[in-house]
């Protein structure tokens, strides 16, 4: 390195660090460090200016008279991307899409919802690790029907709690709020938030996930209890019987059985089935409390559609996603509860041209329905026709 081009180095590093100092604020913690550490000792290692160029572009960005900076320092990373066969960079095609930068042994690629302290050593920070999440979309006019049923769950549960009336510190007063996780963004429904803060690898460590309404009676369900039956039973996607006192009691699948553990199958009206083996007849629950595996999960997480928010539908095609669904979906009879269809999101509607709230919600439901079924079926007509198997002979057994 001669004397101008370290000259020119040291001045750009002043330069990082002042910019360092700037951004302290608006950055966290762990950004800075590392590129701090990367401005401070230039010589650290040959692949440290790649490793800092993102920041650096970002620096330079808030710079208008820079513009050109960024896109001729663009048009180089474009370049290295399309050469990798430089040995002395590291570039792992079979890492997930866009860290292929990065040592397969760095990599984090599932994470978890365990809250952890600030101080001590990270390895000593969990002193339980949930095996299973519960979740319930709530508002605050649901809190002791919320408590109870959060007392049917054990430590074993992670709790997380999703506020549609942006109302969290309400629920200081219950001890479990304090380690449950609150997530509060305004009138949204459950398979909103589920599709943005529950992703499968974010979720990663739960063998089950519960994905469950505000209104429910628990009086006769045990959590832990429920979970021995699921596994026993074998069912990947499982809700607990409702009680026939339940409000909007629609389907013979979903209604509790005194004289069995677990159902997997029932009979409906003549004419509901067009297969014993398919919905509503077996392959099948609602959606108001369902149960997960977490392989389960992988799948439907992925079936659920960001602009499709009330789920309307998705009950119908869970059994896409096990095989054979008729023996893998299923109701626990044993650890019941009761629907009591209280008015709660339903009614954070708006209402238009003289309809109520809950008119215009309702409409959007089955609307939604008539979407879900038809991008279902278009996507199977896409793929059948993509490997060019005739649909109709499909359908036809
Ligand atoms: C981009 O690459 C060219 C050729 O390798 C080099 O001359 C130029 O300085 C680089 N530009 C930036 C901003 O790094
Ligand atoms: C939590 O899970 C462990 C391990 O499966 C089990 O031994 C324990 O009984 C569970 N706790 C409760 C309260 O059921
Ligand atoms: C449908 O199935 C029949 C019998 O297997 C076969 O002869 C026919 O060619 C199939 N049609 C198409 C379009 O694949």
């Amino acid at each position: 390195m001669d004397f101008e081009e370290s000259k020119r180095k040291r001045n750009s590093d002043r330069r990082k660090s002042t910019e360092c100092t700037k951004l302290i604020a608006t950055i966290t913690a762990g950004i800075i460090f590392g590129f701090c550490i990367g401005a401070s000792f230039p010589a650290f290692s040959p692949s440290k200016i790649k490793l800092i160029s993102p920041v650096d572009t970002y620096l330079w960005d808030k710079k208008p008279g820079h513009l050109n900076v960024i896109s001729a320092s663009k048009s180089n990373v474009s370049k290295e991307v399309q050469n990798h066969d430089d040995p002395s960079k590291i570039w792992v095609s079979s890492n997930p899409r866009g860290a292929e930068r990065l040592p397969p042994a760095i990599l984090a690629v599932e994470s978890d919802l365990y809250p952890r302290r600030l101080f001590g050593k990270p390895s000593e920070d969990l002193t339980i690790e949930p095996k299973y999440l519960v979740t319930f979309t709530v508002g605050q006019n649901q809190k002791p029907n919320i408590d109870k049923a959060v007392k049917s769950f054990s430590d074993n549960f992670t709790i997380l709690l999703f506020h549609y009336d942006g109302k969290t510190t309400e629920w200081d007063e219950f001890e479990w709020s304090k380690r449950a996780i609150h997530i509060s963004v305004a009138k949204q429904t459950k398979w909103w938030y589920a599709k943005r803060f529950l992703h499968p690898d974010i979720v990663a460590p739960y063998d089950y996930i519960f994905i469950w309404d505000e209104d429910l009676g628990v009086d006769h369900f045990n959590a832990e209890e429920y979970i021995k039956l699921v596994r026993k039973h074998g069912l990947e996607i499982s809700q607990p019987g409702l009680d026939p006192s339940s409000r909007g009691l629609t389907w013979q699948m979903t209604r509790r059985r005194g004289d069995h553990e677990v159902h997997k199958e029932t009979e409906e009206k003549p004419g509901w089935c067009s297969d014993p083996h398919l919905p509503p007849c077996a392959a099948f629950i609602e959606i108001m409390a369902p149960v997960f595996s977490r392989d389960a999960w992988r799948c439907v997480w992925h079936l659920i559609q960001n602009d499709l928010v009330h789920g309307w539908g998705l009950d119908f095609a869970l059994k896409k996603c096990v095989e054979p669904a008729y023996e893998k979906i299923g109701v626990v009879d044993a650890q019941w509860i009761v629907h009591q269809g209280l008015p709660s999101l339903g009614n954070q509607g708006k209402g238009e041209n003289g309809k109520q709230p809950w008119q215009g919600v309702r409409e959007r439901c089955q609307s939604e329905w008539k979407m879900f079924q038809d991008r279902v079926s278009e996507a199977d007509k896409d793929y059948y026709k993509s490997i060019g198997v005739d649909l109709l002979n499909i359908t036809a057994h």
